[in-house]
């Protein structure tokens, strides 16, 4: 999409945000993060977090883009002036290191497709499937590699632009992966011992609810609506001058939540009937899954689809976040497209390949316990995006405040008293929460 097209309709602006947004990170790092994070404890404040400050902050997003139009340092300088610019260029690096080690998990959905093409999922021995995944991630040219796969099909999807190919694909693909999801949830919860999976999802415990998990649902929240890199500002920006910046908003935060559960609920009933930890990390998907295939007639073919949808969830993720860095390269340093995306391909392949060898060869270099994969995404969850949401939060509660106001009243009827809600909610409780989770990351 070049910077100056614009999005067919009010649906295909929805379907692409709801494409960022849906992804690896409810599919994949939701289950994980909910079981490292005492399940309920964690789910709970996410909901909270999604239909206060995340919803609000899309908003303020999208409205910032379609105000200011460009690139998000474009959008940034002409709504809030050079020092916004200059965070503008933050989220650019925020999107840019995000995708670097987001590919690496990418490539492992190619290889588990690759897997199934040759019906080589459907094993039911979780040891099996433990080690599998380990000579995966352990095997430094396995995984590089795959990172590569991955990172080469953004690379075409975004040169080749974004919607006719993408937008097509996933307004087939992504109602697939759904059906797909509730057809494997029905499976699962049909095993003996699953349903301890859904009380440890739904069933809360205040001993739980511990500030780590706090902090950890609110990077979640910014994680899994693609806030704080200048996403939705970028694909605000090609947003029709008369689309309802809060009705699509709304959607997107709900199709949002509702991928996220859904895995839960796919992947947790199965880690309890087949007796696995619910703090199995990141390969905990790539395990239950194919157990779970395991156990329904014709395995390997649902297993094939519902690879090919994961691979799309994550594809169109990606591909948001290389358009951030791609239309910043075309509109402030005039570069093609052509050459935005190539000299994105090679950083983002160095970068993503040592994210890709910390599980292997460079497994011994830490910080804080975490290798160079972990270190990324940590600091990207839980700081860098929150930042940039803080940012975005005191240009549109503060700074730019009736601008962003003209934008949300567009195409609706809303009282003074809603409006004061949103102004609230960007002018001081998103702040104010950014700045107790920073709190309590740094010093709790
Ligand atoms: N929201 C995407 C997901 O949950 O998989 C990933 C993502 C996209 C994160 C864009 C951050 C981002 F800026």
């Amino acid at each position: 999409m070049s910077s100056n097209s614009q999005w067919s309709s009010r649906v295909g602006f929805i379907l692409a945000s709801a494409g960022s947004a849906i992804g690896l990170g409810a599919i994949w790092k939701f289950p994980f993060w909910a079981g490292a994070n005492g399940g309920a404890a964690f789910i709970i404040p996410y909901i909270i977090f999604t239909f206060t400050i995340g919803v609000v902050l899309v908003m303020a997003e999208v409205a910032i883009g379609r105000k200011g139009r460009g690139s998000v340092v474009t959008a940034l300088r002409s709504v809030g002036g050079p020092w916004y610019a200059l965070m503008g260029a933050l989220g650019v690096l925020t999107s840019f290191v995000i995708l670097s080690y987001y590919s690496v998990v990418g490539g492992w959905c190619v290889a588990y497709l690759w897997d199934a093409v040759g019906g080589n999922v459907t094993i039911s021995d979780p040891q099996i499937l433990k080690d599998h995944f380990g000579n995966l991630v352990s095997n430094g040219y396995l995984n590089v590699g795959w990172h590569f796969a991955f990172l080469t099909l953004t690379c075409a999807v975004v040169i080749g632009g974004v919607e006719a190919g993408i937008e097509r694909v996933s307004k087939y693909l992504m109602p697939m992966l759904f059906i797909l999801m509730l057809a494997i949830i029905v499976r699962g919860l049909t095993l003996p011992g699953a349903w301890g999976g859904v009380e440890y999802l739904f069933n809360f415990q205040w001993e739980n609810l511990t500030s780590n998990a706090i902090l950890n649902a609110m990077g979640f929240t910014f994680f899994s609506l693609s806030l704080g890199g200048g996403i939705l500002v970028t694909y605000g920006s090609y947003l029709p001058g008369k689309t309802s910046v809060p009705h699509s908003s709304l959607w997107i935060a709900v199709l949002a939540i509702q991928a996220a559960i859904l895995a839960g609920l796919m992947i947790m009933p199965a880690v309890f009937a087949f007796g696995m930890e619910p703090n199995g990390g990141p390969g905990l998907v790539f395990i239950t899954v194919p157990m779970i295939f395991s156990h329904v007639p014709f395995g390997s073919i649902f297993a094939f689809f519902f690879y090919v949808c994961l691979l799309v969830a994550a594809l169109t993720s990606a591909v948001s976040l290389l358009e951030v860095v791609t239309a910043f390269m075309q509109n402030e340093w005039n570069l093609s497209r052509k050459k935005a995306v190539t000299i994105n391909w090679v950083a983002l392949f160095l970068l993503g390949s040592v994210s890709a060898l910390s599980f292997g060869v460079w497994s011994d270099f830490t910080v804080g316990g975490r290798n160079f994969f972990d270190l990324l995404d940590y600091v990207c969850t839980n700081f860098m995006m929150p930042f940039g949401g803080l940012v975005i939060a005191t240009l549109a509660g503060w700074k730019a405040w009736p601008v962003v106001r003209e934008q949300f009243r567009i195409g609706n009827n809303f009282g003074p008293g809603i409006l004061k809600v949103f102004h609230f909610i960007l002018a001081f409780l998103a702040p104010i929460l950014v700045l107790v989770a920073f709190y309590q990351g740094l010093f709790g």
